[in-house]
């Protein structure tokens, strides 16, 4: 790359959008960087591609070593096809597998290891690209880019969030029980907010926005007015 290239990626705005799972955060960010034109890191996805390359390498997942090599070295493109992002491992469209469940889970476990932190933290910072980025996962506004001019973390009532997976599930033809859900979203909450390595938290100067009773136009109104008053 260029001196001037690099210097323009690493001056180009972020924004950070955390929070926790079901908050509505990836369709937020997706909204934003579709409006504004700027690119996109969905860097959950990252950890959910280490997660299903360690599955099927049938690798240990307490084998913190290997984990952090499989980070540091995995194959991975995201390809834009009819405005939908497929995540492309060693040339193959997993999209699809890596919202499995038992991914989902693997992808937790993986997620708190510091040394898969590591591995992960340069990957994800390639991202930030000229006009600007928009970056959605958990650490983005605390750990990967301190220095973003917006920063929001959405959250929302564990019980919403249960409830818009059930309708998401049963949208699909999945039958589950709310119940399950509520416990399985209380579950991982815990696990990331209890971790050691980057824990799920608002950075000090995020804005926090609740979405328990506000729609998703509104809360990408807000986001956008942020935009227009730090940025542009
Ligand atoms: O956002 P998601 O559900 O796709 O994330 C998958 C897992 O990765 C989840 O357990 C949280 C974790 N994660 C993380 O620890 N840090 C991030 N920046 C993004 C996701």
């Amino acid at each position: 790359m260029t001196e001037a290239a690099n210097l323009n990626s690493q001056q180009a705005p972020v924004i950070t959008i955390d929070g926790p799972s079901g908050s509505g955060k990836g369709t937020i960010a997706k909204l934003l960087a579709d409006s504004l034109g700027y690119e996109l890191l969905d860097s959950g996805a990252l950890y959910r591609l280490t997660a299903l390359a360690a599955l099927n390498g049938e690798v240990d997942l307490s084998d913190e070593t290997r984990l952090a090599e499989i980070a540091g070295s995995l194959d991975i493109r995201f390809a834009v096809a009819n405005g939908e992002v497929a995540a492309v491992l060693q040339g193959v469209d997993v999209s699809r597998d890596i919202r499995m469940e038992r991914v989902s889970m693997a992808a937790s476990r993986v997620a708190a290891v510091p040394a898969v932190r590591e591995a992960l933290l340069q990957r994800q910072r390639d991202f930030r690209q000229a006009p600007g980025l928009v970056a959605d996962g958990r650490d983005m506004g605390t750990t990967v880019f301190p220095d973003a001019p917006v920063k929001v973390f959405l959250t929302a009532s564990a019980e919403e969030r249960a409830r818009r997976r059930y309708d998401q599930l049963q949208g699909r033809g999945v039958s589950v029980s709310l119940r399950d859900l509520l416990e399985d979203i209380r579950a991982r909450d815990e696990r990331d907010m209890n971790r050691a390595a980057s824990p799920l938290a608002p950075a000090e100067d995020a804005v926090v926005l609740d979405s328990t009773d506000i729609g998703i136009d509104d809360v990408l109104q807000k986001v956008l007015d942020l935009v227009h008053e730090r940025i542009r």
